[in-house]
């Protein structure tokens, strides 16, 4: 268990427990304010992501920012971004069962350091790990569970909007969903 973010992340730039260690360019751990009440999980670096070091800075990363700013949320402001595994796999294939549970001790670390009121899940693989294995995106989106005084929701994957825009829609609102939920239960993100 780590007492410090800084050593947190420092460890995770090296870390070497998956073979994904082998074909990344850099290790993604994650952007935004360290005490944040919002934490938004993605799936895993892309190429862009991988070659910069940050989560979502591609075409979907664009969007994101767009939904977030739409309800006052950015990463340099008020939330954390951070992703299930932290290396890309290579051509973008959804990451593997043994890579995710290589990588799960990092997420967790960072959800007990930074300690979220609410939990955002970016498309299936995050929602399915964090909120429960039979998650289902077009079925469970913008609605919230709560687990132990605190909440998970999940919505759409940012590259899946730009495949299937009819979803944005139904993403934005899941955004408005979440700005009235954080004006419920948070205290310091607005
Ligand atoms: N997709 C993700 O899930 N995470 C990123 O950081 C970028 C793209």
């Amino acid at each position: 268990m780590y007492s410090s973010f800084a050593q947190l992340k420092t460890d995770c730039l090296d870390c070497t427990d998956c073979p994904l260690a082998d074909t990344r360019t850099q290790v993604v751990f994650g952007v935004g304010v360290e005490d944040a009440e919002v934490l938004f999980v993605g799936e895993g670096p892309g190429e862009n992501e991988d070659l910069q070091g940050e989560p979502f800075v591609g075409r979907g990363g664009q969007l994101l920012d767009k939904y977030l700013e739409h309800i006052d949320l950015s990463r340099g402001k008020n939330i954390y971004i951070a992703n299930i595994v932290k290396c890309r796999p290579p051509k973008n294939r959804d990451p593997r069962e043994e890579e995710q549970a290589a990588c799960e001790h990092w997420l967790r670390e960072q959800m007990r350091l930074i300690h979220p009121k609410i939990i955002v899940c970016l498309g299936r693989i995050a929602a399915q790990k964090i909120i429960k294995p039979d998650f289902r995106v077009t079925k469970e989106h913008g609605v919230f569970f709560e687990r132990k005084g605190f909440y998970l929701m999940g919505t759409y994957h940012p590259a899946s909007l730009l495949r299937n825009p009819a979803q944005k829609g139904d993403a934005l609102a899941d955004f408005v969903l979440l700005r009235d939920k954080i004006l419920q239960v948070c205290e310091r993100t607005y």
